[in-house]
């Protein structure tokens, strides 16, 4: 396929909507804590970057043209990034999603694209990810120009964090001690850790994930939180600078996110959580004399979990109460 250089120059005049998002600075004894808002972006999620930077990279090499169709699996935020900005190029997109997605999430990204595919039957360790994988290749296979973004193993995706998400967190900071990312397609961590690496040497990467997802090697279990956490382990990992690995629990997430709600006046979503609740279990031994910078990203925001994270109801039905008590003896449900 041939370069299309008009839709190079709209794709290109695209970058304008990505701006710098802003770094704040919360309160937790003994750390310099700074959470940057990666639900600025303006369509609402961290997934605003690689979704631009995997289009923009195959428009400029000739593998979308006009008339492509663009298909990605995704749990929600990257389906909708890759919908409104397919939208703003004249591009068909089909995003393939699973009833883990917020209804909220849901609701918008089928008023933003023509049609939406939901797989229903579970994977061999009880999630989605390898049914929507499957479903991604047959569609592809019956869909004339189709071209599959690939989250999991696209190095443009990985590349936007490195110039964008991490070019601004180098310009943001002059000292950096530790980053604790989450993980699900890896993107964000290959290419953030990667850029960090080389602006502050010292500093150490936190991955962080959730129990029953096996990225770092862990059995596999049913997970509800969407945006953090796979069923198989995803290619982009290999390409990550990684220090320390923390998992959470799904129970610790939801704690976290109210108490970063409560405590810290930020709305996010459940990833967020996750790492959030995994810096407070690393808080004691990072505290030393001089207090340590630490960063983390807030990927989304809350609204789009006020159904299920944020909805007690929820909570109780999903995570039944012997298994919530023995787990997260203080969690506060109201
Ligand atoms: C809300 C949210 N947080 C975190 C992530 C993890 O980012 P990555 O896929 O780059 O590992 C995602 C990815 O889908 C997400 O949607």
């Amino acid at each position: 396929m041939s370069v299309d250089h008009e839709l190079v120059a709209r794709v290109r005049a695209l970058a304008r909507l990505l701006r710098s998002t802003p770094v704040v600075p919360l309160e937790l004894d003994g750390l310099r804590l700074f959470a940057k808002l990666e639900y600025c972006n303006p369509v609402g999620s961290i997934k605003d970057r690689p979704a631009y930077g995997m289009l923009r990279a195959a428009i400029e090499r000739g593998e979308i043209g006009r008339d492509t169709t663009v298909v990605e699996s995704s749990s929600g935020n990257l389906a909708l990034a890759l919908a409104v900005l397919c939208n703003q190029l004249g591009l068909s997109f089909v995003p393939v999603i699973d009833p883990n997605i917020s209804p909220t999430l849901e609701r918008i990204l089928s008023g933003a694209t023509a049609r939406v595919v939901k797989v229903e039957q579970r994977d061999d360790t009880g999630n989605y990810l390898k049914t929507r994988l499957g479903r991604v290749r047959e569609l592809c296979a019956a869909t004339p120009n189709s071209f599959w973004t690939n989250q999991y193993a696209s190095l443009d995706g990985m590349n936007a964090h490195y110039t964008l998400t991490a070019g601004e967190i180098a310009e943001q900071f002059t000292r950096l001690d530790y980053v604790f990312l989450g993980v699900s397609s890896a993107g964000t961590l290959a290419g953030v850790s990667n850029r960090l690496k080389e602006a502050f040497p010292g500093v150490q990467i936190v991955a962080v994930d959730v129990e029953g997802s096996v990225i770092f090697g862990g059995p596999p279990r049913k997970r509800y939180i969407p945006g953090i956490g796979a069923s198989q382990v995803p290619p982009l990992l290999a390409q990550a600078r990684v220090d320390d690995v923390v998992m959470v629990s799904e129970l610790e997430t939801i704690h976290a996110c109210r108490e970063l709600l409560h405590r810290h006046g930020i709305f996010a979503g459940g990833s967020t959580g996750s790492v959030y609740a995994a810096i407070k279990k690393r808080a004691r031994a990072l505290r030393s004399a001089t207090p340590p910078h630490v960063l983390f990203l807030c990927y989304d925001r809350g609204v789009a979990y006020l159904d299920t994270v944020y909805d007690p109801a929820w909570v109780s039905r999903t995570f039944p109460t012997k298994h919530r008590d023995s787990e997260q003896p203080e969690l506060q449900l109201a």
